[in-house]
């Protein structure tokens, strides 16, 4: 199968495969269900998801329900029962081509579950990001209109994931979020080793600043402690950082963590200094 292809209609449906391996390597498989295909470009054309692809440590593969209607029209949507209004998606083509991805997948020798992408689903957090990622495959289905038939959820979704609290045009952005958060999880994905695990929220806390050259530009300096070349202050002093950013913007999110005594202790430092340095500033919470 070539590496990046042209998007072509055929029986299995539009399909880009940007890899293809034979048999079950290490890759994961995403199946995504859309009306618009073209939208994925934004992920697998450049960057790290596209690296990914390349690299063979992911595969993603589209298809559109239009082409599991068996209408002269190709209708996937249809007037809601009781009124109202918008459109909903049809229960058959969805059912189609989910089945259709799961046995494509299925011949590649991965079992997929099936997700699908809504404001109502659980929210997808970081450790719910690390889940996914440890799943061989999943199909993923990106609603349109008001949404899909409530039966299909009932007979062929085995997860339903909301990415915040808004309500998006579609489900392909959030798709798009969601495999693009699990992929550079992968090994592999990412150029430096350890770039994942230091993530902001992979510890459960909001990121440290990071600082660059110049060494002093508007009058701010870089953090002196960031060049003594002493690793165990920088990490201590990044540490504390997160806890402190973390308590001052998302303290549910450090409430829902715990600290240890260490950690406790140098966010007390870290609040002492920011009372002592501005007061009334740095020590506040944020609503
Ligand atoms: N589709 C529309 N809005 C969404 C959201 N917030 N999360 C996931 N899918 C969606």
């Amino acid at each position: 199968m070539p590496l990046v292809s042209e998007p072509w209609l055929g029986q299995m449906g539009w399909s880009v495969t940007r890899v293809g391996v034979a048999g079950r390597a290490e890759a994961m498989r995403f199946d995504v269900i859309t009306l618009f295909p073209a939208q994925f470009a934004a992920l697998t054309e450049e960057g790290v998801v596209a690296r990914a692809l390349q690299r063979r440590i992911a595969r993603i593969h589209l298809r559109t329900p239009r082409d599991y209607t068996s209408d002269a029209h190709r209708t996937v949507d249809d007037r809601p029962y009781g009124g109202g209004p918008g459109m909903l998606m049809r229960y058959e083509p969805l059912r189609a081509a989910i089945e259709a991805a799961k046995a494509e997948a299925a011949k590649d020798g991965v079992r997929s579950r099936v997700a699908y992408l809504s404001p109502q689903g659980q929210p997808i957090d970081q450790a719910q990001i690390e889940r996914i990622s440890t799943a061989p495959g999943w199909v993923l289905v990106a609603g349109r209109y008001e949404g899909i038939d409530e039966r299909l959820i009932e007979d062929c979704i085995d997860e339903e994931w909301s990415i915040g609290d808004y309500v998006l045009s579609g489900g392909e952005l959030a798709a798009m979020v969601v495999m693009d958060a699990v992929i550079r999880l992968l090994p592999g994905a990412l150029g430096h080793a350890d770039s994942a695990r230091q993530d902001s929220h992979s510890s459960g806390l909001l990121d440290c600043p990071h600082y660059t050259r110049p060494e002093t530009i508007g009058g701010h300096s870089v953090p002196k402690v960031l060049l003594s070349g002493d690793h165990q202050a920088i990490e201590r002093w990044r540490l504390q950082q997160a806890l402190g950013r973390t308590w001052q913007r998302r303290p549910e999110l450090l409430q829902a963590r715990g600290m240890s005594e260490v950690e406790q202790r140098l966010l007390d430092d870290y609040l002492r200094e920011a009372a002592r340095s501005k007061p009334g500033v740095g020590s506040e919470q944020s609503e």
